[in-house]
């Protein structure tokens, strides 16, 4: 055990990503996260990699009203939001030791899998993969952003607050 790995649970655990904005898809995966660890943290992660279409506050409210309004989430979870710094410090900040990540596709295997390598070489910290509902693995954020963009229907594809949330804003806020 190194020193990084005192005082990490493996009963804390992060669900990390983008959320921009969040999906049906996100929201099963911290669902069924939650019911695995005792407290589970979401966070908006900021991607450098991805220039974004909504603020990280904004993502975080979304988040927040879309797990509140979810009769079936536990209330084991807590949004937070992370910009400075390796996703493995925050995790170690709230005495995470488990990093959960939704895998759709053998695309997301790919993408995951390196990262996974790098957080455990970083800090010990396991990823673990759980699998959405297969309704859900067609959806992403991406798509989403660009329906929405051109003022097409999403309420399939997101949590009733994103939906109310994209209808106000409106396409040309994209
Ligand atoms: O939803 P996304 O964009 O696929 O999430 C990717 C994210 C934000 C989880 C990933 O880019 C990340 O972990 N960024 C934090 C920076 C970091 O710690 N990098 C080194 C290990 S991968």
């Amino acid at each position: 055990m190194t020193d990084r790995l005192i005082g990490m649970s493996s009963r804390i655990a992060v669900v990390p990503g983008s959320f921009d904005p969040p999906t049906l898809g996100h929201l099963d995966v911290i669902r069924r996260a939650a019911r695995l660890y005792d407290e589970l943290h979401v966070v908006v992660v900021h991607n450098p990699d991805k220039a974004g279409m909504l603020p990280a506050a904004q993502r975080v409210s979304l988040l927040e009203q879309s797990i509140a309004e979810d009769e079936a989430m536990s209330g084991n979870v807590i949004v937070g939001a992370w910009s400075v710094g390796l996703l493995v410090d925050y995790a170690q900040e709230v005495g995470a030791g488990v990093l959960v990540k939704g895998i759709r596709s053998q695309v997301d295997v790919a993408y995951e899998t390196p990262m996974a390598v790098v957080n455990r070489h970083l800090a010990d910290i396991e990823t673990v993969f759980l699998l959405p509902e297969p309704s859900h693995a067609l959806v992403s954020s991406s798509l989403v952003r660009q329906v929405a963009g051109l003022g097409g229907d999403v309420s399939p594809y997101v949590p009733p607050a994103v939906s109310r949330f994209l209808a106000r804003a409106g396409a040309n806020d994209f």
